[in-house]
């Protein structure tokens, strides 16, 4: 409990305690950064905050994880290369004061069960977790979307990595027992009700994800150059999202072969979340497994950001009764799949791809049977 550790460390009890989850998509990878659609869900995993205000205009945030302390001041917040971890914090308070909110010093303790570097989103909870904080602490009265937009900016500008904006829109606005269908080019949502009778089942192959960052940004650099291409054949799109896949048919000579497949996948991918959301709304769940079958297929072929590990995991769950559908989830490389299981199957499922996984490759996977839940701000 985080608000022990924060008792422990400074000596009372904490003012506020606030809580971000990490996420799982279920279909849409990849597509953010295109100004594509995406329909993740918060999962019953959180990172937590616990702080108080203190005179200074000093922060001191102690890490659960890393058993470690660090202080920083607020007038002049710089990037940490030691402490990595305290960077979220950072970033995001730097960016806080500098769109003119003026915080007060603080005791902070963060921690969570978000696995690190699984690709279930543990930066966006920590990004989200710290602006909820602050949001809470000092009732700054944030909108959610201002959220967002803050935790990604921090993502991109200060922590370096190149992100798309869905892995703190779900954090921030996820709902229980709900999926969240986001168009990333206007950030227009709604929340798409999940059936009692299925469960999202998450599977970590534990393969950390060392190539995710440098195939991440040659995969955003090769959807840029598709677009490139597509508008010097005459067609004036700003980006995959306004590419359908008969324009893309109609441009195949004019496109880098491999650039045409890395487009097919987003503009296919795409196409996908919309018939995704579709049958969802409308039960009907078979088809929505084969919409995230096919998604993972062109993950491998098409985008190429699947793994060996992956590919096991997905392989071994399709054998499995009661299973609709697997597919790796998030930037890939590692990481983990994601799988929707009638609920009376879900437990016999879990247990039977760990075993499965240890047999084919001699690695230890984790394997969670998550709820879909709130995210930090749903009720801000
Ligand atoms: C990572 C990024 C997201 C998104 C996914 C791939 O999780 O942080 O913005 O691009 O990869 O869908």
């Amino acid at each position: 409990m985080i608000e022990q550790t924060f008792q422990q460390t400074f000596g009372s009890p904490p003012e506020v305690v606030v809580r971000a989850p990490g996420r799982v998509n279920l279909i849409g990878e990849h597509t953010d950064y295109n100004d594509g659609f995406v329909l993740p869900a918060a999962i019953d995993r959180t990172i937590t905050y616990a702080g108080r205000r203190r005179a200074e205009r000093r922060v001191r945030v102690y890490s659960d994880d890393f058993q470690a302390t660090v202080e920083f001041d607020l007038d002049d917040i710089q990037k940490d290369s030691k402490n990595t971890w305290s960077n979220f914090l950072r970033g995001v308070s730097k960016f806080l004061e500098a769109d003119g909110h003026r915080l007060t010093g603080a005791d902070i303790a963060f921690g969570g069960d978000v696995p690190r570097e699984a690709g279930l989103s543990s930066s966006a909870a920590v990004e989200v977790g710290a602006a909820a904080f602050w949001n809470k602490l000092l009732g700054m009265g944030l909108d959610p979307v201002y959220v967002v937009k803050l935790s990604r900016r921090t993502e991109n500008e200060f922590v370096g990595v190149p992100c798309g904006i869905m892995d703190q829109f779900i954090s921030a606005l996820g709902r229980r027992d709900h999926a969240l269908f986001l168009d990333c080019r206007d950030l227009t949502y709604r929340h798409v009700p999940l059936r009692a009778d299925v469960k999202i089942v998450v599977c970590n192959s534990g393969v950390k994800r060392a190539l995710a960052q440098s195939e991440y940004e040659v995969r955003l650099k090769q959807c840029r150059e598709a677009v490139a291409q597509i508008a010097a054949t005459g067609r004036a799109v700003k980006s995959l999202r306004e590419v359908r896949l008969s324009d893309l048919e109609a441009a195949r000579g004019a496109l880098d072969k491999l650039l045409w497949r890395r487009a097919r996948h987003v503009v296919s991918e795409n196409e996908r979340v919309l018939e995704a959301v579709r049958v969802l709304e409308s039960g009907d769940l078979q088809r929505f497994g084969e919409l995230m079958n096919a998604s993972h297929a062109s993950l491998r072929d098409d985008y190429e950001v699947s793994s060996k590990e992956l590919d096991t995991l997905v392989d071994l769950a399709r054998r499995q009764p009661g299973v609709l559908g697997a597919r790796m989830t998030g930037a890939g490389f590692g990481g983990c799949t994601v799988n929707l299981v009638r609920a009376a199957a879900a437990e016999n499922f879990a247990q039977a791809v760990a075993e499965g996984y240890e047999k084919a490759l001699g690695l230890k996977g984790e394997v969670y049977v998550c709820k879909a839940s709130d995210g930090a701000l749903v009720s801000a």
